[in-house]
């Protein structure tokens, strides 16, 4: 994985057919996804539940490009080699799920994966300050994490405060929820480079007829890069 701050969409297949996944996966990336992101929702820290690690290893033969795993589990130490041995490229782990999110970091790199840091969107740009030399991403929720399809919440200072925050670090900030063409430039502008979109990827399109996941995704990209520094 090279580093590059051009636009990357990562489609969330919790929007997918999910008696498809290998499929589903397949088509978005034929169709032009940059990563798959994967949600991961244990009924605890989020108020809903999706994929353990055995669900996670079964994906990954059929990505091809890159598996972003987001954590919204709570603790998330103990699942760490777990989802390293699922063959996770990137694994973020949010900073509201425990005490010890500095340790959660470095146990992140520690199993051989890319470290992401998710911040819920009350947590504040600052509380990133004495984490930035050990994340490789942070993504900024623009939904309170749990479910696809929710309406996106304006992150944009907080955003904008990042970008500075990490200057020539190479250091990704993936947007995820709500992300539409309508509020993808907001985010690019601001100076987000990953875009998680699931409902806006998905809609109108199957495995069997994959050209609007495509179109979908054209809309998304060019319109952030249109806007994007
Ligand atoms: C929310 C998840 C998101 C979500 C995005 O808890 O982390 O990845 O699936 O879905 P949309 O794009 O539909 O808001
Ligand atoms: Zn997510």
């Amino acid at each position: 994985m090279t580093f590059t701050r051009s636009i990357k969409i990562a489609p969330s297949i919790l929007s997918a057919d999910f008696a498809n996944f290998g499929q589903e996966i397949q088509a978005i990336e034929q169709q032009g996804a940059d990563w798959v992101h994967v949600d991961v929702m244990d009924g605890h820290f989020v108020p809903n539940l999706t994929f353990g690690p055995p669900a996670v290893k079964a994906f990954r033969p059929h990505v091809k490009t890159v598996m972003d795993v987001h954590l919204m589990i709570s603790p998330v130490d103990a699942y760490i080699d777990a989802y390293a041995d699922a063959g996770a490229d990137i694994l973020t782990a949010h900073l509201e799920a425990g005490p010890h999110i500095h340790r959660t970091l470095q146990a992140i790199r520690g199993a051989g994966m890319k470290a992401g840091l998710a911040l819920n969107p009350g947590t504040p740009a600052e509380a990133v300050t004495h984490l930035l030399d050990l994340t490789d991403l942070i993504c900024v929720m623009t939904v309170n994490p749990g479910f696809g399809g929710q309406k996106f919440i304006d992150m944009t200072a907080k955003i904008r405060a990042l970008r500075s925050m990490i200057g020539d670090r190479p250091v990704h900030i993936e947007i995820d929820g709500g992300v539409t063409p309508d509020t993808a430039p907001l985010v690019a502008a601001a100076g987000a480079d990953v875009l998680v979109a699931g409902s806006a990827v998905f809609k109108g399109g199957s495995v069997t007829d994959p050209a609007p996941y495509g179109a979908n995704i054209r809309a998304i990209r060019d319109a952030a890069s249109a806007a994007a520094p």
